[in-house]
C-alpha cells in the first residue's frame, strides 16, 4: 500500500524532469532560424567581421533596449530574435554553479572538479594549467550545449596576488608569487578559451568559452576584522603596484589574450576599481591592448555610490563607471539609474554604445549570433565530453602532482603497504569528501572520503573525527586516543574548511582553529609510533608545534585537492606516487597576525618593525617557506658551463639611456629600451638536473634571481622560471631556462618605473648558485 503513492509521485518526477529537459536542451542563441525577420540583417551574417556586425545590432537598438543590455542577467529583445543572455558565470578549478549562469539539472549532473587552484599552483607545471583550463573550458561549452547554461562567460580565473596567509579566497588564487600567477593565468585562459599553450590563435578567433581575469586590482582582503570589501581603500604605492599587483593581469591581457576583466570592490589609494580609467581603459586596453568586455565585481557599482560614497549621485556613478571603460554591471545599479543619467546628460549615449560594442562582440566570438550552436564551432561537445576518463585522470593527476610533502623525518612515509596492518584515522576533516572541493566547487563526477581512499590500502581502517566540526569547539580526546591506539600507524586528517576560510571570510588566527592542536598531541602521545598529519586548507596554518615535534614523523599539505584528493593522498602515503609539490605561499608564524591584513605594501619597513610580505621582501621568521617541498627521492642541479656570466646590456643599446640612480647604481629603464632590445637581451640559464635517490618522480625546478647586495627596492630573491621535470631514479637532464632581464631581473622604482640595475646577482636553484654580471 505505501509503495502506491510513492510510485506515483516518482512518476510524476520523472514526467517533470522529462520536461524540464525538454525545456533545456535549447541553448539560448540568436540570429535562429525561427526568426526568420532577422536573418537578412547584417548583424547575423556570419560573413562579415565582427566589427560590422556589432555595428548594425547596436544601431538597431532603442535606447531602453541598450540600457537593458548592461546588466549581468540581460533580457531578451524578440523584436530582434535576441535570446536573454546571463554574463555570470563561474569555472574556478572546473565547472561551477556558483552564478547564475549554469545549472546541473539536467543531462549533465556532474563535472570534473579539479584540485582548488592554490594546490594546482603547487605542481608548478603550466602545462597541465593549460590542459586543466582546456578541460574546463570543454566541459563549459557541453553544458551550454546541452541548455544547462545561461551564458559562456565564465569568471576565472582569480589571479590577485595571495598576499596575506589570513585571505579567505587565497585558496582560489596560484599563490603569492607574480610570475607564477601570470603563468598560470595565460595557460589557463588559453586553455578554457580554446587558444593554442604557446603562440598562435587557434579557432580563427572563435571563444570555446570566455574567461576573466579577476579582480582587478589590488583586491585581496575580503573581510576582516570589521573591514569590508566593498567600502576598503587600498593604500598602493606605485612600486607595489608595478612589480607586484599589476603583472598578473598584464600577463592575462596580453599573453593569455584574456577575453574579460573584473574590476574589484575595493578603491585602490581613493579611486574605485570600477570607476577608474586609468586602471581600465588606459592601462588594460591601450597600454596593454586588451580586447574584451569589462563587468564589475556583483554589487560593485552600487557600493561606489552606498559604501564608498564615491559619487553625489547614483546617475554621476553610472557616468563614472561607463566613461572609465566598464562594459556591465553585475547587479541591477545601471538597469535603474542609467537613463536618467541620460536625461540629465550626464552621460552621452555614446559611452552606452562603447559597452555594448565590447559585450556583443565577446558574444558574437562565442558564436551566440551565429544560429543554431550545435551546428557551429565547438557544436558537437556534449555530455559524452564531460567527466570523461581523461578528465578524471587529469584531476587525479593534478592533486597527486601539487600535494606537498612538508615534513618527513626518518622516512616515515612512504607506508609499506604489506607490512601494515591497521590504521586509524582522525580528524574532522577525514571523512568529507566535500570539504576536499574548495569553493567554487561545481558538483563532481566522484566523491571520495580521505578516510575510504585509506581504507581502500588497509581494509582494517578507523576513523573517528576527533573534533565536532573542523571549528572544533569541543573535542573528543579519549575516544580519538582510544580509536588510535592498537593502530600500526595513525593519520591526522585536520586543518581548515570553508567554515574557516572563504569568500567574505578572512581568518582572525593562523593557528589551527579551536582545540585540533591539542587533539593532534594527545592523540600523538598516545600513538605507539610518530603519526602522520595531513593538512587540508587553503591559507597556510602555523603548525611549529608539529614541525618540531618528533612523534609527527611526516606533514603533508593537501590545499583542497577536489574529487580525486583522497586518491591521490592515499597513494602519497602508501608510495604509489611521489609527491613533488612545492609551496606556492609563505607559510608564516602565528605572531604575523600583529601585522595589520589592511596593510598592502609589500616591502618591508624596518623603522616601524614591518615585515614586508610574501618571500620576496619578507624578512621574518618562516614555518615553512615559499618553493618548500620534499620528496621520496633526492635531487641534484648544476649550473651548465654555457650559462653566462656577464650579460652586455651596453651593447645592445645604440644610444646609452642609463640613468644614475641615488644609490649610484647604473641602471636602464625597460620602457626605454622598448621590445626588441629586451627580446635581443633573452639569455639561456642551462641546469643539469639528476634524479640521485632511489624513486621516480616529477619535480618541479624553481629558479630563483637574487641581488648580491639587495638594495632598497629590490626583492630578497625572485622566481624567474620553473618547470616540471620527471625523472627516474639515477635520470640526468637538462633544462633550459630563458631569461629576460626586461621580465625576470627588474626592479620597479619608487614611481613605479621597471628598471635594471648593473651588477651581480645569483641565479639560485636550491643550494646551487651561479654569478652573473650586468653590464650597463
Ligand atoms: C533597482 O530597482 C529595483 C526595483 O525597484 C530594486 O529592487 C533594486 O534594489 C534596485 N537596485 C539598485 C542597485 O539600486
Amino acid at each position: 500500500m505505501k509503495l502506491l503513492p510513492v510510485a506515483a509521485l516518482s512518476n510524476a518526477f520523472c514526467l517533470a524532469l522529462l520536461f524540464l529537459h525538454t525545456e533545456s536542451t535549447q541553448p539560448p542563441f540568436s540570429c535562429d532560424s525561427e526568426n526568420p525577420q532577422v536573418l537578412s540583417f547584417p548583424f547575423c551574417q556570419t560573413k562579415l567581421p565582427i566589427r560590422k556586425r556589432v555595428q548594425d545590432l547596436v544601431s538597431r537598438l532603442t535606447l531602453d533596449e541598450k540600457i537593458s543590455q548592461l546588466v549581468n542577467s540581460a533580457p531578451a529583445i524578440p523584436r530582434l530574435g535576441l535570446s536573454p543572455y546571463e554574463w555570470w558565470s563561474e569555472a574556478l578549478h572546473g565547472v561551477s554553479g556558483y552564478g547564475h549562469g549554469v545549472s546541473f539539472d539536467g543531462s549533465i549532473g556532474h563535472v570534473t572538479s579539479f584540485p582548488q587552484v592554490l594546490l594546482t599552483a603547487a605542481t608548478f607545471d603550466s602545462r597541465l594549467w593549460y590542459r586543466i583550463g582546456q578541460a574546463t573550458g570543454i566541459e563549459a561549452r557541453a553544458v551550454y550545449n546541452a541548455g544547462q547554461a545561461k551564458g559562456m562567460t565564465f569568471w576565472t580565473p582569480n589571479i590577485n596576488i595571495f598576499r596575506d596567509p589570513r585571505w579567505g579566497r587565497g585558496q582560489e588564487t596560484p599563490g603569492e608569487d607574480p610570475l607564477v600567477a601570470g603563468n598560470y593565468a595565460v595557460a589557463f585562459v588559453r586553455g578554457i578559451q580554446g587558444d593554442s599553450f604557446q603562440g598562435g590563435k587557434l579557432n580563427n578567433g572563435h571563444l570555446q568559452a570566455s574567461a576573466c581575469c579577476k579582480h582587478f586590482t589590488a583586491y585581496d582582503l575580503d573581510n576582516w576584522n570589521g573591514v569590508m570589501r566593498y567600502g576598503f581603500d587600498a593604500q598602493v604605492t606605485q612600486q607595489d603596484l608595478a612589480d607586484t599587483y599589476q603583472p598578473p593581469f598584464r600577463s592575462c591581457v596580453k599573453d593569455g589574450r584574456a577575453s574579460g576583466i573584473m574590476c574589484a570592490y575595493n578603491r585602490v589609494n581613493g579611486v574605485p576599481n570600477c570607476a577608474d580609467y586609468n586602471l581600465l581603459t588606459k592601462t588594460a586596453r591601450r597600454e596593454w591592448g586588451f580586447h574584451g568586455y569589462i563587468t564589475s565585481d556583483c554589487d560593485a557599482v552600487a557600493a561606489i555610490y552606498d559604501v564608498h560614497k564615491y559619487t553625489k549621485s547614483p546617475e554621476e556613478t553610472v557616468a563614472d563607471v561607463l566613461k572609465a571603460g566598464m562594459d556591465v554591471d553585475c547587479g541591477s545599479f545601471l538597469k535603474n539609474y542609467t537613463k536618467s543619467a541620460v536625461q540629465q546628460k550626464k552621460l552621452p549615449e555614446s559611452e552606452i554604445d562603447r559597452a555594448l560594442h565590447n559585450l556583443f562582440e565577446v558574444q558574437m566570438r562565442l558564436g551566440l549570433f551565429n544560429g543554431n550552436p550545435n551546428k557551429q564551432h565547438f557544436g558537437n561537445i556534449g555530455p559524452n565530453h564531460v567527466c570523461t576518463q581523461e578528465h578524471q585522470e587529469l584531476a587525479l593527476e593534478a592533486a597527486r602532482n601539487g600535494i606537498v610533502l612538508l615534513k618527513n623525518s626518518a622516512k616515515l612515509l612512504p607506508l609499506s603497504k604489506n607490512k601494515i596492518t591497521s590504521l586509524a584515522v582522525i580528524g574532522p576533516n577525514g571523512n568529507n569528501a566535500y570539504a576536499l572541493l574548495g569553493n567554487y566547487e561545481g558538483r563532481p563526477c566522484k566523491s571520495v572520503e580521505i578516510f575510504k581512499a585509506l581504507q581502500s590500502y588497509v581494509t582494517n581502517t578507523k576513523f573517528h573525527p576527533g573534533c565536532n566540526a573542523v571549528d572544533c569547539t569541543s573535542v573528543a580526546i579519549d575516544d580519538a586516543v582510544n580509536t588510535a591506539k592498537g593502530a600500526d600507524y595513525v593519520v591526522l586528517v585536520m586543518g581548515l574548511d570553508q567554515t574557516q576560510e572563504t569568500e567574505d571570510r578572512d581568518r582572525l588566527y593562523l593557528t589551527l582553529p579551536g582545540q585540533q592542536e591539542s587533539l593532534v598531541t594527545a592523540v600523538t602521545e598516545a600513538a605507539d609510533k610518530p603519526v602522520i598529519l595531513v593538512l587540508v586548507c587553503g591559507g597556510p596554518v602555523d603548525v611549529s608545534f608539529a614541525k618540531y615535534n618528533p612523534k609527527i614523523g611526516s606533514i603533508l599539505w593537501a590545499g583542497y585537492p577536489g574529487e580525486s584528493g583522497g586518491i591521490a593522498l592515499a597513494e602519497i602515503i602508501f608510495g604509489d606516487h611521489n609527491p613533488g609539490g612545492k609551496l606556492p605561499v609563505t607559510w608564516y608564524p602565528k605572531n604575523f597576525i600583529r601585522v595589520p591584513m589592511t596593510d598592502m605594501r609589500m616591502r618591508p619597513e624596518p623603522s616601524s618593525g614591518y615585515p614586508g610580505r610574501t618571500y620576496r621582501f619578507y624578512n621574518g621568521e618562516k614555518v615553512f617557506e615559499f618553493g618548500h617541498g620534499l620528496s621520496y627521492s633526492a635531487y641534484k642541479y648544476k649550473f651548465v658551463s654555457s650559462t653566462p656570466n656577464t650579460i652586455y646590456l651596453n651593447q645592445l643599446l645604440n644610444s646609452p639611456t642609463s640613468t644614475e640612480s641615488s644609490n649610484s647604481l647604473r641602471t636602464l629603464s625597460v620602457s626605454d629600451m622598448g621590445e626588441d632590445i629586451c627580446e635581443k637581451a633573452k639569455f639561456s640559464a642551462v641546469v643539469g638536473i639528476e634524479n640521485s635517490g632511489e624513486v621516480s618522480g616529477r619535480h618541479p625546478v624553481l629558479l630563483f634571481a637574487r641581488p648580491i647586495t639587495p638594495s632598497e627596492r629590490s626583492p630578497l630573491k625572485q622566481l624567474v622560471g620553473f618547470q616540471s621535470v620527471s625523472l627516474n631514479s639515477g635520470e640526468r637532464t637538462e633544462l633550459e631556462f630563458v631569461i629576460s632581464p626586461c621580465e625576470h631581473l627588474s626592479t620597479a622604482t619608487e614611481d613605479g618605473l621597471m628598471v635594471i640595475e648593473e651588477g651581480y646577482k645569483y641565479l639560485m636553484l636550491e643550494d646551487e648558485e651561479h654569478p652573473i654580471n650586468i653590464v650597463i
